[in-house]
């Protein structure tokens, strides 16, 4: 594509960024399956390790199907945002492995013996678990509260003077908790506090953390951006771009959580069609939710996007639309839950999200059946509590499926 040429909309990105014309003239850029690249003569090896050449060398330092993905997601968390000098907002993304390690190269790219990140309790489990088992033994510790509350994230930060990052999941995996990015970002900035958010529910089309001012948006791509399940990825972005291209990178290099050429591939076609996906996605989420609302077998549903969502507000100050992602709970509680879940013909019985078919999880009996009864209730997850993940099917499918298994 012309460089000249400016894309006014947010699915002609989704298609043209970050593409590159390929060299033997692929339409598509080629799946680059090389552990290492060759130079011409020994001084450009040298060239291209001093950084004076621009290329690649290793593809745990980088890969051109890395590239087009992470250029593709700066490009889309970045669209028609400026920075403070008024210019087109620059972000530097780095994919990795999985949103596991794109979330460790977060922490430890970023954090030393003695920091504290403060966070929401509604948290992904894996990373509640980096953070409040494995990262203490490193001297960094976790301050958790309810961030929904500001006076409470008012009180963390004056009694906490060590917190050196906020770490923000909005909405939250699988509470559906939302938080206020602007506000707390502005709280965070008084103190020169880093903020992150995990925008994995949202994609950068629903929702764009940088405009509120933080500092890294993090998602883990096995979800919505790659959107069909294939791989399982994370990325990194961040607006520092010597901190990016400095210690973070440098950290995700020495912990080897980089990507490799075939899931980024997949991750790139996925991201394409982002747009549509996501507008079908959400369209099909309310109307699922509405029906659960009326249903007589439900007892509750938790969707932003429903004025009975505590944080519904919330959502719709900062989400373009509410999303794809809602858990609900059935008046007989366990075993009407595993009896819905068996009696479904159509939607699939599995964990993750943000793939095109309908997925359906039982907390309580997959992700989170290591944390104790007590712990759960407290974070709002049930016995009889599913997660749904709304797909792209014609809707009257979905609602004919959910009415037949919950007869
Ligand atoms: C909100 C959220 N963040 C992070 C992760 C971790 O990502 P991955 O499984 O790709 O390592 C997940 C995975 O479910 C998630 O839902």
């Amino acid at each position: 594509m012309d460089k000249s040429f400016p894309l006014s909309g947010f699915g002609s990105a989704a298609l043209h960024a970050g593409h590159k014309q390929d060299p033997l003239y692929a339409h598509v850029t080629p799946i680059y399956a090389s552990s290492t690249f060759v130079y011409d003569e020994a001084e450009q090896g040298m060239r291209r390790f001093s950084g004076e050449e621009e290329g690649y060398i290793y593809s745990r330092w980088g890969n051109p199907n890395f590239t087009e993905a992470e250029n593709k997601i700066a490009a889309l968390e970045a669209f028609a945002l400026k920075d403070e000098s008024g210019n087109h907002l620059q972000l530097k993304a780095l994919l990795h492995s999985s949103g596991m390690a794109a979330l460790s190269s977060l922490m430890m790219g970023n954090l030393k013996k003695g920091d504290k990140i403060l966070s929401h309790y509604s948290l992904y489990s894996g990373l509640e678990e980096l953070i409040t088992k494995v990262l203490p033994e490193f001297g960094v510790e976790a301050i958790i509260s309810d961030l929904r509350d500001l006076n409470k994230a008012k009180e963390a930060i004056k009694a906490n003077p060590g917190i050196k990052l906020m770490h923000l999941e909005t909405p939250a995996n699988p509470t559906l908790n939302c938080v206020d990015i602007a506000e707390l970002t502005k709280l965070a900035k008084e103190k020169n506090i880093l903020v992150s958010v995990d925008n994995t529910f949202a994609s950068p089309y629903l929702q764009q953390p940088f405009k509120y001012g933080v500092d890294f948006v993090f998602h883990s791509t096995t979800k919505f951006l790659n959107g069909h399940g294939t791989a399982i990825g994370g990325v990194l972005i961040g607006k520092d771009l010597q901190r990016m291209k400095g210690p973070v990178t440098k950290t995700q290099r020495i912990l080897g959580g980089n990507s490799n050429p075939f899931d980024a591939f997949l991750l790139t076609q996925g991201l394409k069609t982002l747009e549509l996906r996501m507008e079908r996605h959400c369209s099909n989420g309310m109307a699922v939710a509405k029906f659960l609302e009326k249903h007589p077998a439900v007892e509750k549903v938790n969707y932003n996007g429903l004025e009975s969502h505590p944080d519904h507000k919330v959502a719709v100050k900062q989400m373009k639309h509410p999303g794809a992602m809602m858990s609900f709970e059935l008046k007989n509680g366990k075993q009407a839950g595993i009896d819905f879940m068996n009696k479904l013909k159509m939607c699939i019985r599995t964990v993750s999200l943000g793939t095109a078919e309908t997925i359906l999880c039982h907390p309580a009996s997959m992700t989170h059946y290591a944390i104790p009864k007590e712990e759960k209730e407290k974070y709002g997850i049930t016995d009889g509590l599913i997660r749904l993940s709304v797909g792209l099917e014609n809707v009257q499918d979905i609602l004919n499926d959910f009415d037949q298994a919950l007869r």
